[in-house]
This record gives C-alpha cells, structure tokens and sequence, in this order.
C-alpha cells in the first residue's frame, strides 16, 4: 500500500469517527439525551478524530506537491473544516462549563450539516 492511499483511508476512517459522534449528539432528543458526561465523551472523540482528518488531509496535499488542493471544492471545504472545528469546540467548551447539552445539540446541528457538505466536496472534487 502507498503512502498516499494510507493516507486516504486513515483520512476516511477518521471522517467517520469524527461524524458520528457530532451526528449522535445532533439526533439525541429532550429530557433522554445523553448525559454531559456522555455528550462530552462523543465530542472528545470528535475533536481527536477530526485532528487525525486535519493531519491526513494535509498529508495528501503535502504527497501530491500541492495539485490536489487547487480546485475551489478544497478551498470551500477547509473552509467549511475549520467552522465545524469552531462550532466543536464550542460546544466542548459549553459543556464543560454549563453542561447545557441543548446548546451542544444546536451547535452540533449546525455542525453536521456542514459536514455534510464537506462530504459531497471531498467525493465529488467540483471544479478540480
Ligand atoms: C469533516 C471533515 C472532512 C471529511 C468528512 C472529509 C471526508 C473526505 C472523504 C470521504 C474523502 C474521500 C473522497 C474520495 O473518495 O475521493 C476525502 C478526500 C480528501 N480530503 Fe477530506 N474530509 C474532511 C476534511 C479534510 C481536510 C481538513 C482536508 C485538508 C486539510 C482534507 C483533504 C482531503 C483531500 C486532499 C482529499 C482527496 C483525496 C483524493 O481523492 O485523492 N479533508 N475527504
């Protein structure tokens, strides 16, 4: 296996692992969502997983000498990357604070959307 497509699956491993948990939170609902203790754990793993997606995704770039992040898709998607990142760790920070698990579901709404988002631009590639 090369680097680069080492690279790649570590990237989506980790795409994964850093939406799911932001998911989770997003769908949990009223007085049976999770605990902050438990919403807190979802965004621990978030946040690492998605400093792996960081590191990986640079690596690629870094590994094609910089083509790869020409298109507008990679602009608008790291972009779109460092505004999940904020919204993260608000919502971390949130919780930490206030253990307000409804602010955390809000901002991890938001969150997913532009994940979303993010997707369909790192498979579909417009404009490369
Ligand atoms: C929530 C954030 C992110 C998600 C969910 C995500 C997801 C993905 C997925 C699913 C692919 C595979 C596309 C394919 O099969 O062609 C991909 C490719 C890629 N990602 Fe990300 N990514 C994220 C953030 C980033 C960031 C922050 C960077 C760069 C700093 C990055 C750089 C790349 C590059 C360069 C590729 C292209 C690899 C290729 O097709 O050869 N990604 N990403």
């Amino acid at each position: 296996m090369d680097l680069y497509l080492l690279a790649i699956c570590i990237h989506v491993v980790f795409a994964l692992l850093g939406a799911g948990p932001v998911a989770a939170l997003a769908a949990s609902l009223g007085p049976d969502g999770p605990s902050p203790a438990t919403a807190r754990a979802l965004l621990r793993l978030a946040t690492w997983s998605l400093v792996i997606v960081l590191v990986t995704g640079l690596a690629m770039v870094g590994l094609t000498g910089g083509a790869i992040a020409k298109g507008w898709w990679f602009h608008l998607s790291s972009t779109l990357f460092l505004a999940v990142g904020a919204l993260v760790g608000v919502a971390s920070a949130k919780l930490r604070k206030t253990g307000d698990v409804g602010a955390a579901r809000t901002l991890t709404r938001i969150a997913t959307a532009l994940v979303v988002v993010i997707i369909v631009l790192m498979q579909a590639k417009p404009g490369a």
